[in-house]
């Protein structure tokens, strides 16, 4: 692997690969050679510093790396999570073919497809005013109460199919601050809402602790009896949820096989599925399927997952660029940044490699963005200009929900296309004193402005383009980022499917709350923490 990353260096420098600007004035067919599709997805990766040699050396790094060998252990339901030892097999909770896929030798599909139509009949009772609230009110809000994977991906998903949704409004209350909880209350009917406690392991302090909340809220307002019309909960713990009080036939469960950064497609899905509907939820499990079939099968050059993840091994650990932003050119999609940060940096934030020893090179960037245009109104500059390259990932549909809009969406098309041309062509020192002379500067004033107004180019981008962000297009598109961070995080050789980083700061926060509730003194504390606790309780 090593030898390959040198290969790749030592060809970068002598192909100038980085000279973007002089590979697309030399190939006129550039962006055939380094763009591939998937049905109506294409992937534009023509503005990376690729070329024929690198792309046969990342090709063969997919080969030395054993991409394809643990790619089917992952779908063949092999305990890849090995610190863990669990499966990983979130591609079986949308394994729409129904082909059996083995755990410890038993089909889970069962099932999976006998949650999937509990969660569907419970969506229908709820959305059509048959399952209602204690007072026979019929629900009108849905508020769903998790962290992490679970809200992440409920929240992103939720916004991103606003167009779809045809149910009771949607909520999601997350953080540990009763602020939280208590600005979401405020805008709701006790008769007319459920709660949908979300938790993989009915632990995590936050949820329950929110959950507590809104338990005393509705027995407040209905009395104790009405808790259980009131509450669904989703969870592996089964046995932690009917201790909570929720009624069996609201419980939704889900497997320790399911990673909570990878658990949208099970029953952590249910705000989503009351949101749109289980039809449309169905083509969101569509979606990813018809991605999961295209990673196993496709060839490399044509493999959507299997390029993004190269080129993002490329770029961090050949290029050594630290972050990538992601770019969505689609308002709907603004939560998906912060959705990828959990996918992508609670996977591949790893510093040692499966055998034990630390990572040689880097693991997983830092991932982060905004929607467009919002963010070039705000942090581009640093893009175009900086010091750090960062690789941008720009996203777009051809088609909005909002035929009546047409002139903004064109106007959005033509934001995100130019951002990605301005990041490759830049702008001369030449160019930019041109500009200025024209403009009617003196020569003298001319040469001292210029140089600020100078973009380097030769930045790199690559940039989606689909129809329209339907279920079905969500599903696919989340998918081939899960596929890519599993891609990514072979060639890392870590274990991208565990979490053990958050634990320290978890069990520091319960033996601090004594302290900062005054019930015990700081000793055995650190100078800057006690200082803290003191200036926080004065
Ligand atoms: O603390 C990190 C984490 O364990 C994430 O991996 C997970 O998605 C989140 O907390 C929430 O966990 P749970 O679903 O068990 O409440």
């Amino acid at each position: 692997m090593q030898a390959i990353v040198d290969a790749l260096k030592a060809t970068i420098t002598r192909t100038n690969a980085t000279d973007l600007q002089a590979s697309f004035a030399r190939d006129a067919g550039r962006f055939s050679s380094f763009s591939a599709r998937f049905d109506d997805l294409l992937m534009d990766f023509s503005k990376c510093a690729v070329n024929d040699e690198i792309m046969a050396l990342l090709e063969k790094l997919f080969t030395e790396g054993a991409v394809a060998e643990k790619r089917e252990e992952m779908f063949a339901g092999k305990a890849i999570n090995f610190t863990e030892n669990r499966a990983v097999l979130h591609t079986a909770l949308r394994n729409r073919s129904n082909t059996p896929v083995l755990v410890d030798g038993k089909d889970v599909m069962p099932d999976v497809n006998a949650v999937l139509d509990a969660m569907g009949k419970f969506a229908d009772g709820v959305r059509s005013g048959t399952l209602n609230g204690a007072t026979g009110k019929k629900i009108t809000d849905v508020v769903n109460i998790g962290i992490g994977g679970s809200d992440l991906g409920p929240v992103m998903a939720t916004l991103a199919l606003a167009p779809f949704h045809d149910g009771p409004r949607a909520h999601f209350v997350s953080n540990v601050d009763g602020a939280h909880i208590a600005d979401t209350l405020k805008l709701l009917d006790a008769e007319t809402t459920l709660f949908i406690v979300a938790s993989k392991t009915f632990t995590t302090i936050e949820t329950m602790t929110n959950a507590a909340t809104a338990r005393a809220f509705i027995a407040d307002k209905l009395g104790e009896e009405a808790v259980k019309c009131h509450f669904a909960a989703v969870s592996t713990a089964l046995e932690k949820v009917a201790a909570f009080g929720i009624e069996s036939d609201r419980i939704f469960g889900f497997w320790d096989w399911v990673g909570g950064r990878y658990s949208i497609w099970s029953a952590i899905g249910l705000p989503l599925m009351l949101a749109i509907g289980p039809e449309n939820f169905g083509g969101f499990l569509d979606g990813a399927h018809a991605m999961d079939k295209h990673f196993r099968k496709a060839p490399v050059r044509e493999n959507l997952p299997a390029l993004l993840g190269l080129i993002g091994f490329y770029h961090r650990n050949v290029l050594d660029y630290p972050s990538r932003a992601i770019l969505p050119y689609d308002q709907r999609l603004s939560r998906f940044p912060a959705y990828l940060q959990q996918l992508d940096m609670e996977s591949n934030g790893k510093g040692v490699t499966i055998d034990g020893t630390p990572v040689e090179g880097q693991s997983g960037p830092v991932v982060w963005g905004e929607p467009g245009t919002n963010g070039q109104h705000a942090f581009y500059q640093l893009i175009h200009q900086g010091t750090s390259v960062i690789p941008a990932e720009f996203m777009v549909a051809a088609k909005g929900f909002e035929p009546n809009l047409r002139h903004q969406h064109e106007l959005l098309i033509a934001n995100c296309l130019a951002q990605s041309a301005a990041l490759m062509k830049g702008r001369t020192l030449e160019e930019a004193k041109a500009q200025l002379l024209k403009s009617g500067m003196d020569e003298a004033k001319a040469d001292h402005i210029a140089p600020h107004r100078v973009f380097s180019g030769n930045r790199p981008s690559i940039t989606f383009v689909y129809d329209q962000l339907t279920p079905f297009a969500l599903g696919r598109l989340i998918a081939l980022y899960e596929h890519r961070v599993f891609v990514e995080g072979v060639l890392f050789r870590i274990n991208s499917f565990d979490q053990w980083g958050v634990e320290l700061g978890k069990e520091l926060a319960t033996g601090l709350l004594p302290v900062v509730q005054g019930k015990q003194g700081t000793d055995g504390q650190d100078a800057s923490t006690a200082g803290l606790v003191k200036a926080l309780l004065g």
